[in-house]
Formats: C-alpha cells, sequence, structure tokens
C-alpha cells in the first residue's frame, strides 16, 4: 500500500484549544449495545491502525461501550498523550455528570479528554433549565482540569440559545450530523455568528446510506478530477466549509486515502454545487425516532 506522508492541520477553537481537523470515530459501526461484552479486539486494533496512519482525534462516548478499547489503543500505540485529541461523551449517566466523567475517564486510563461533550439536548424534553443545569456541570468538568474543552452534539438553535442565556463558557463545537442531504437550514451560519465550531459525523451518507440521491453523478465526476475517491469529495465539501469531518473505517487504505483530502481543495463554485444539488434530497441516519419524515432542521 501507498504510504502517505500527509499531516492532519488544526481547527483552532473558539478557547484557543486545537483540534485537528478530521475525526476517527469509536460508534456507530463499532458501538456495542451491551456494556458487558468484552472488548472488541479489532475495534483496538483498528484504532491503533488511524493512529499508526495519522489520525490523532478519536472520538468516543460513554454510550457506545467502546471507551476502554480506546484507552487500550491508546497505551499500546505509545503516542504520548499531548499528541492526542481525545473526546467523549455524557448521555446515559446525564443524571450524574461528576460520577459519568470519572468513570469515563477511567475506562479511557486517562487525566483528561480534550474534549467532552453534552451527546444529544433530547433528553431535557425542551427544559430550557435542565439543558442550562447540566451545561454549567460541564464548566465545572472544565474548571477541574478533567476536560479541556467543552462543547455538545445534536443541539439545534433553541438548544443552544437555552444554554447561551446562562453559559460563562460557551461551547467550542457541536457535533451534528452533516451531509449534503442534511444540511439544517442556516445553522451553519448560526455557528459561525455565535462563534461555535461545528464538526460532522456520518459525513459519508450520500455514498453508503442514501446511495443512488442527486448528488452521485458530481461526486463521481469531482473524484475523477481531482484523482481521488467519492468519500473523499464529501469530506472535502465539509472541510472547505469549516465543518470537521468524523468519520470511521475498518479499512488502513481507505484510512490512510482518506488524509488525501489535505492535499486539494474544492472551488468555492464546486461546494456550492453539491450543496445545492444535495439540498433538493433529504435523508437523515440518526435520530429518526425525533424528527419527523421530511424535518431538516
Ligand atoms: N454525536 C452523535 O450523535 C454521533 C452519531 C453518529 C456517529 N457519531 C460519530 O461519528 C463517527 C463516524 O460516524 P459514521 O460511521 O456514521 O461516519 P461515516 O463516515 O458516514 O461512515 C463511516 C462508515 O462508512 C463505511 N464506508 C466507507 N466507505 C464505504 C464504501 N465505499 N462502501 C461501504 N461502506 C463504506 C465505513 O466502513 P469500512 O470499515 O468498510 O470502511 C464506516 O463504517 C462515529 O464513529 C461516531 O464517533 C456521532
Amino acid at each position: 500500500m501507498a504510504k502517505l506522508d500527509i499531516s492532519v492541520p488544526d481547527l483552532t477553537l473558539p478557547d484557543g484549544n486545537k483540534i485537528p481537523l478530521i475525526g476517527y470515530g469509536l460508534g456507530t459501526a463499532w458501538y456495542k449495545s451491551d456494556s458487558n461484552a468484552p472488548k472488541d479486539q479489532k475495534l483496538i486494533e483498528a484504532t491503533k491502525v488511524a493512529l499508526k496512519v495519522g489520525y490523532r482525534h478519536l472520538d468516543g462516548a460513554e454510550v457506545y461501550n467502546t471507551e476502554e478499547e480506546l484507552g487500550d489503543a491508546i497505551k499500546q500505540s505509545q503516542v504520548p498523550r499531548e499528541q492526542l485529541f481525545v473526546t467523549t461523551k455524557v448521555i446515559v449517566n446525564i443524571e450524574d455528570i461528576p460520577a459519568a466523567i470519572d468513570k469515563s475517564l477511567k475506562k479511557l486510563g486517562l487525566d483528561y479528554v480534550d474534549l467532552y461533550l453534552i451527546h444529544s439536548p433530547f433528553f431535557a424534553k425542551g427544559d430550557k433549565k435542565a439543558l442550562q443545569e447540566k451545561w454549567a456541570q460541564l464548566e465545572q468538568i472544565a474548571a477541574a482540569g478533567k476536560a479541556k474543552s467543552i462543547g455538545v452534539s445534536n443541539f439545534l438553535k433553541p438548544h443552544l440559545d437555552a444554554i447561551l442565556e446562562t453559559a460563562k463558557v460557551r461551547p467550542a463545537i457541536n457535533q451534528i450530523e452533516f451531509h449534503p442531504y442534511l444540511q439544517h437550514g442556516d445553522l451553519l451560519a448560526y455557528h459561525k455568528n455565535k462563534d461555535i465550531r461545528v464538526a460532522a459525523y456520518a459525513p459519508l451518507t450520500p455514498l453508503i446510506r442514501a446511495k443512488g440521491g442527486p448528488i452521485d453523478g458530481i461526486l463521481d465526476s469531482l473524484a475523477k478530477k481531482y484523482a481521488v475517491s467519492p468519500g473523499e469529495i464529501l469530506l472535502r465539501w465539509s472541510i472547505d466549509q469549516d465543518v470537521l469531518p468524523i468519520t470511521t473505517s475498518s479499512s488502513e487504505q481507505r484510512l490512510s486515502d482518506y488524509l488525501r483530502v489535505f492535499t486539494f481543495k474544492l472551488t468555492p463554485k464546486e461546494v456550492e454545487e453539491i450543496s445545492q444539488v444535495g439540498n433538493t434530497h433529504h435523508y437523515r441516519a440518526f435520530w429518526n425516532d425525533v424528527f419527523g419524515a421530511d424535518d431538516r432542521s
């Protein structure tokens, strides 16, 4: 396999910390429904491969039940801690965030995470006070040095507005499902305006879950033009809008190829064409129990 020597650039978060511009996720394909299931050795090996190939940003969550695998991969890879950017998220134990972070850190074998996220706002069922209270607890986790940066995931405007009313520290980032078939109206512009970064999960959805949609032809022709794969065009479409993609793979070749996204840029016209044509179609891969079939928020 051709070995690429491409280092991943950073994005600067509003709090000044730096986050590598592509993340390797330990959820979805790696998710374990049983918290007592044995460790997934394949995931440990795959994460070590991601680290070997050059990924430094690792995206975990308590609900994935893979924090121990992440911890093992980190230990075995021997990459110095300060070179890593480790995220975890709280939702299962949202009632007791101080206990949840301690449990996560223990599983990860770390003293701190680089980023700690509230995994979703839906636990609050629209109760502003509940969101504000939980955000204040995240601020305390950061103050105690257990998380360098804090943020949210799956938050929409009303949820962000609620926490910004009382926040002392604003969320550094919001991790959302984001791809050409789910662009959330003007949500990106809102984040720019509030100085909150955006990370995209499920960025390859048009290729792997919603194939046959209207952007297939555009992805193929741009992939030819830049001599990359259609998936890399999707990752680049996200990066070209300052949105940090989080993907995953069990394939060393794919993981290595994805880093080619840092060797080219789409033109503004190409970004716009993917956005416009993508907007003619709607597909949501996650949280369909919370949103109506045509709800694009
Ligand atoms: N905050 C949240 O609520 C939330 C929700 C979902 C996910 N996430 C995070 O985001 C990470 C990535 O999410 P994702 O897995 O949905 O990202 P994705 O980038 O959309 O999909 C990655 C998956 O696509 C597969 N794939 C890539 N190219 C393919 C091809 N040509 N044909 C078939 N399959 C292909 C990969 O499998 P191979 O192994 O075959 O390459 C991998 O399982 C998760 O691990 C998690 O950390 C967060």
